[in-house]
């Protein structure tokens, strides 16, 4: 599906093709070091990497090498260990959260349980960093570690907000700095390194990724109320239940009446949708245009990263890097 104005913006599918081939190589490389002395790390492993995910990530981080430099195995394993640092978060994340479902299946913590989910996070963790290790360059340690710290903090964050109704935009923006635009930002940045794209250039995509990165946690939790469990993989109306309040519930809460705001508190602290069903939610979002005003944020965040990108030479690479922008504010899933 064709997005913005035809010829000048790439579909997901000509995005895709001009990094079909260094993606396969990712693969390649994240099958043949996700291999341990251990059976349940390799069952763990072959189990994440056969479970889909569109890895947003490694695409970003070949399409930032792209547009300064030529693919090298440096590019290559950068964009593996992104996608491993990212699984590791998503595996801990699960078990924080108390998540059934990952990628349209079972999550690894129902499958193993929680135990031999935190160990096998931790061993990806360090996966990640074996093979950034193998670059002997030490400012890209220096990011990778910052960033992995920088997630954690993020998610500690959120866990002591967890079940508060009074979280703020500006609590909210922090949280989601660290947990998911930091990554991005690296994505891009350790693309611009691995290909020697130079400091100045290296801080601009960052920051290109960095507003991609907020926009896409913005969707991500528009879509946790708007969309369905068989498209997202994931289930809806989870945050809440989880005891998250994100965006588009700060927004219309700062309008709602005291009743509406006695029924989020009460699925807050029920941590179900027994007494409030998930409906009701919905309807107090819709009257207070809480998810529009998150969407309209989020296009914020993208108008921004298309303007950074607008700056750099025209190539196909640069015109992907746009074109990813509306992917983000678009998807379903
Ligand atoms: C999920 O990321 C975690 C968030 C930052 C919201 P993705 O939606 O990119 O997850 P996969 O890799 O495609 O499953
Ligand atoms: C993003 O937060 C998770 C990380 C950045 C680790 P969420 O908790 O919203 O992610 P999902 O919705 O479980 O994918
Ligand atoms: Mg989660
Ligand atoms: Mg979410």
């Amino acid at each position: 599906m064709p997005f913005g104005k035809i010829g000048q913006t790439l579909s997901a599918l000509e995005i895709f093709d001009l990094v079909r081939t260094d993606l396969a190589k990712v693969e390649r490389e994240i099958g043949l070091e996700s291999v341990a002395s251990v059976e349940a790390i390799n069952y763990i492993n072959q189990y994440l990497q056969s479970g889909g995910g569109k890895r947003l990530r490694p695409i970003l981080v070949l399409l930032s090498g792209r547009l300064f430099g030529e693919v090298n195995p440096g590019l290559i394993r950068m964009a593996a260990v992104v996608e491993m640092i990212h699984t590791a978060t998503l595996v801990h994340d699960d078990v924080i959260d108390l998540a059934k479902t990952r990628r349209g299946r079972p999550s690894i913590n129902v499958v193993w349980g929680n135990h031999t989910s935190v160990l096998a996070g931790d061993w990806l963790y360090m996966q990640a960093f074996q093979i950034a290790l193998r670059e002997r360059h030490f400012p890209t340690l220096d990011l990778l570690i910052n960033l992995t710290q920088m997630m954690v903090e993020g998610e500690l964050l959120q866990l002591e907000r967890v079940g508060k109704i009074g979280v703020t935009e500006a609590d909210y923006m922090e949280l989601i700095d660290r947990k998911t635009a930091s990554l991005f930002s690296a994505c891009a940045r350790l693309g611009a390194i691995s290909v020697g794209a130079g400091e100045a250039v290296e801080a601009r995509l960052g920051e290109y990724a960095w507003n991609l990165g907020i926009a896409f946690q913005l969707v991500d939790d528009i879509l946790d109320f708007t969309s369905r469990e068989k498209i997202l993989g994931k289930p809806v109306g989870n945050d809440l239940r989880e005891g998250k309040v994100t965006l588009p519930l700060i927004y219309a809460l700062e309008t709602a009446d005291a009743e509406e705001r006695k029924l989020v508190e009460t699925v807050l602290t029920d941590g179900n949708y027994d007494q409030v069903p998930f409906s009701k939610i919905l309807h107090i979002l819709n009257r207070h245009h809480g998810i529009e005003r998150a969407q309209e944020r989020a296009e914020s965040f993208t108008g921004k990263a298309r303007a950074i990108i607008a700056e750099f030479p025209e190539s196909p690479y640069q015109r992907a890097l746009a074109a990813v922008t509306d992917l983000v504010t678009a998807r379903d899933h």
